[in-house]
């Protein structure tokens, strides 16, 4: 067995301050709120957002469909799942014009009343346009309409793109921990 460890930050938001201003929503994007019928939506987005980031290294099942499936119907049964921090967004800005699912984000409510963001994930097509932001707005937004105090989330320290992106927002490290992967099995 070889081990490695991978560096990760529990990042915190104190939802008692007002929430930044998200960018408005691009042309030619629609914000889906939770539906039962969005599973599929929800792990393909998650697949093809994670599929060749450094997150597949660190949680394997990122990188394979029917992993994100798995993963997406288990967060789907925690009973302190959230549908109303729960979004997914789909377009049809793409050569072919086809319809196709882009963003997601999921949020819980953990076992410490917090309100847990899970797996943020826009696809390599889609970033740099403020999806997001405007994900993590409306997750944020659903913890604050549900009376939730504070919001948390897990990066990995080489992430330097979303923990950026966290930081600017008013996102504040909180705890250093470190995942352990097998590499031989990763
Ligand atoms: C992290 C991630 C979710 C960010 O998604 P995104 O849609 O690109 O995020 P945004 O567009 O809101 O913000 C990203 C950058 O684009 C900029 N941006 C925002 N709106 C923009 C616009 N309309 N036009 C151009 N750039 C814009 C932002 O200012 C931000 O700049 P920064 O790089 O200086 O921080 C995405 O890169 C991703 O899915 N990565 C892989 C999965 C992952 O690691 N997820 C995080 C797990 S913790």
């Amino acid at each position: 067995m070889t081990l490695t460890y991978f560096k990760r930050f529990r990042m915190e938001y104190d939802l008692g301050q007002p929430l930044y201003e998200p960018p408005e929503l691009p042309a030619g994007y629609w914000l889906l709120s939770w539906d039962e019928r969005l599973v599929e939506g929800h792990a393909v987005a998650k697949f093809e957002s994670f599929r060749f980031e450094l997150d597949a290294n660190v949680f394997p099942c990122l990188g394979d469909l029917e992993g994100c499936h798995r993963l997406v119907r288990e967060i789907f049964s925690r009973p302190g799942f959230l549908p109303q921090a729960t979004w997914l967004v789909g377009t049809q800005n793409n050569p072919s014009k086809r319809f196709e699912y882009c963003g997601t984000i999921q949020g819980i409510r953990d076992d410490r009343g917090i309100g847990s963001i899970q797996n943020l994930g826009v696809t390599p097509a889609h970033r740099g346009r403020g999806l997001g932001q405007i994900l993590l707005w409306h997750a944020l937004r659903g913890f604050t309409d549900l009376g939730i105090e504070r919001s948390s989330l897990e990066v990995t320290a080489q992430n330097s793109k979303a923990l950026e992106l966290y930081q600017r927002l008013g996102f504040r490290t909180t705890k250093t921990v470190y995942k352990a992967i097998d590499v031989a099995f990763a």
